[in-house]
């Protein structure tokens, strides 16, 4: 491993309420570690209940005057940020690397471009924040008009922490309401560069970001009688607590949770593109820890063996390494509990009777990569859509390869989660495709390739998978505001 890319001098970041850059109330810090070096870098504030009353009163404040600015004005403050941004990518693009152990040129350069243009995007759209007219009558004027919420109460995850930050700031803020944001345990530092890039173009109080603990941090949060919203990305077990706390006050409440993606391959598509394509979908070079990972692959049975050897090969060059270096293309498990969490995965799957683990599986433990929570690209074939690989989010690189050969039958099997957020069909056929898309359970069904997420797309998830849509027009106008009827009498 290159020496050049050692670890960079240990950091206190401060978090931001009301425009001011503080340390917790009760001093505490947590520590944020390099996952691969499983080195610590930095501490954070370890926030609680008495700066997250602060940090949503300073909003509520805020609230007031910066519901009122002029939409367009607002689009302004967001586009200039997406220009900030870009000036310190590759700053930013490190930190992410750093602290996330994705690697910098697969993930987390293009997460920090993807993010400023969420930013760019929501800007353009502000002019869109309008209502419309009710035809009533002749003796009536009604119409709608497109209202902010209050006080958003957003908290995200560890695995694309700046650009999951961006889709819930960008359109919450556009559309006239504050923010007070909790970061990740595990990847803070990103996302307080882009707090720092927003507070330099909004008033106080607009955007607040906490750091802290779930359960310390999070939930006070959730449970605050000032927080008009809640948007949650992270995992169905908390998206439910979420919604528990939700209901109290009768909020609305976005959630973006797991996922079990199929990948459903036809007889006919077993050309070298698929396998790169089921690599893609895959998210391989994010170690997997991605909720659209399309962790099932279902093969078609005339087509299974070659198909597999071509994608084990592929997998298998992957180079797994420092996430800095410019030539790694996968890089580390997030931390020491997930990087155990996948081992037991790995370990259930190699104690299935006639399991054939055709790439990967426990990860070394000596040689440079023992130094952090590495992990190869694992392939089990042989696999039934009963085994808890099949059936769980592993959120690791672990993939199970189950062969079909009836059309009803895969689809079938595609549906039989609990999740349904994104599903991948490979066929030439293009009815065959469009007939399965529309048969499958996923707010996203995508025909011949394993992209990521573009700004435009209305995406989140069917079933247990979410609720609402993110990265869209419609995301902000449905997530992020509320619809007010006004009826003038016109007689009088
Ligand atoms: P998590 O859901 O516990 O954490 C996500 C966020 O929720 C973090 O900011 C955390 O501090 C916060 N949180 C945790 N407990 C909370 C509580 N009681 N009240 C308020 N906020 C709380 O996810 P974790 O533990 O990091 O990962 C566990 C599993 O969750 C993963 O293996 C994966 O399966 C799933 N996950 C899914 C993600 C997705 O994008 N769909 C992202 C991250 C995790
Ligand atoms: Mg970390």
């Amino acid at each position: 491993m290159n020496a050049c890319l050692a670890s960079p001098i240990l950091q206190t970041r401060p978090m931001l309420i009301g425009g001011k850059w503080v340390e917790a109330a009760s001093g505490e810090v947590l520590s944020v570690e390099n996952p691969a070096r499983r080195q610590v870098i930095a501490h954070v504030p370890r926030g609680s209940a008495p700066d997250v009353d602060i940090a949503v009163e300073h909003a509520s404040a805020a609230f007031s005057t910066w519901s009122k600015v002029v939409p367009r004005d607002r689009g302004l403050q967001l586009l200039r940020i997406a220009d900030a941004l870009e000036s310190r990518l590759e700053e930013i693009a490190r930190t992410i690397a750093l602290e996330t152990g994705n690697a910098l040129r697969t993930q987390a350069r293009p997460e920090a471009k993807l993010a400023a243009d969420i930013f760019r995007y929501f800007g353009g759209l502000a002019g869109e924040l309008k209502g419309m007219t009710v035809p009533l009558g002749e003796h009536v004027l009604s119409y709608t008009r497109r209202e902010p919420l209050g006080v958003v109460g957003a908290i995200i995850p560890w695995n694309a922490p700046l650009l999951l930050a961006a889709l819930k700031i960008a359109p919450a803020i556009c559309a006239g309401n504050t923010m007070v944001l909790k970061t990740a345990e595990d990847a803070p530092l990103a996302v307080l560069l882009l707090a720092e890039t927003c507070q330099a173009h909004l008033p106080d109080g607009v955007l607040n970001v906490l750091t802290g603990t779930g359960p310390e941090c999070g939930a006070p949060l959730l449970h605050h009688p000032l927080v008009a919203k809640l948007s949650f990305t992270g995992s169905t077990a908390v998206g439910k607590l979420v919604m528990q706390a939700a209901s109290e006050r009768v909020l609305p409440v976005s959630l973006e949770l797991g996922g079990k993606s199929p990948c459903v391959v036809f007889p006919d598509a077993h050309e070298d593109w698929v396998a790169d394509g089921i690599i893609a979908a895959m998210r391989f070079t994010r170690q997997s820890q991605s909720c659209t990972a399309g962790s099932r692959a279902f093969l078609h049975e005339k087509i299974y063996d070659s198909l597999l050897d071509k994608l084990v090969q592929k997998a298998s060059k992957l180079r797994i390494g420092d996430p800095l270096d410019e030539e790694t293309d996968v890089g580390t498990i997030i931390n020491e509990k997930q990087f155990r969490r996948v081992c037991g995965y790995i370990e259930d799957g190699l104690s299935q009777p006639n399991n054939k683990l055709l790439a990967g599986g426990l990860p070394p433990t000596e040689g440079p990569l023992s130094e952090g929570y590495y992990m190869r690209p694992t392939v089990f074939a042989n696999a039934s859509n009963e085994w808890r690989l099949a059936r769980e989010e592993i959120f690791g690189p672990v993939m199970v390869a189950i062969p079909w050969t009836d059309e009803a039958d895969v689809i079938r099997m595609a549906n039989d989660s609990h999740y349904g957020l994104a599903a991948y069909i490979w066929t030439h056929d293009v009815g065959k495709a469009l007939r399965t898309a529309h048969e499958i359970q996923s707010g996203w069904v995508q025909v011949n390739q394993g992209s990521g997420q573009s700004p435009g797309q209305p995406y989140g998830g069917y079933k247990q998978s979410g609720l609402g849509r993110e990265f869209s027009l419609e995301s902000m106008l449905d997530s992020f505001t509320q619809i007010k009827a006004v009826t003038v009498n016109l007689t009088r």
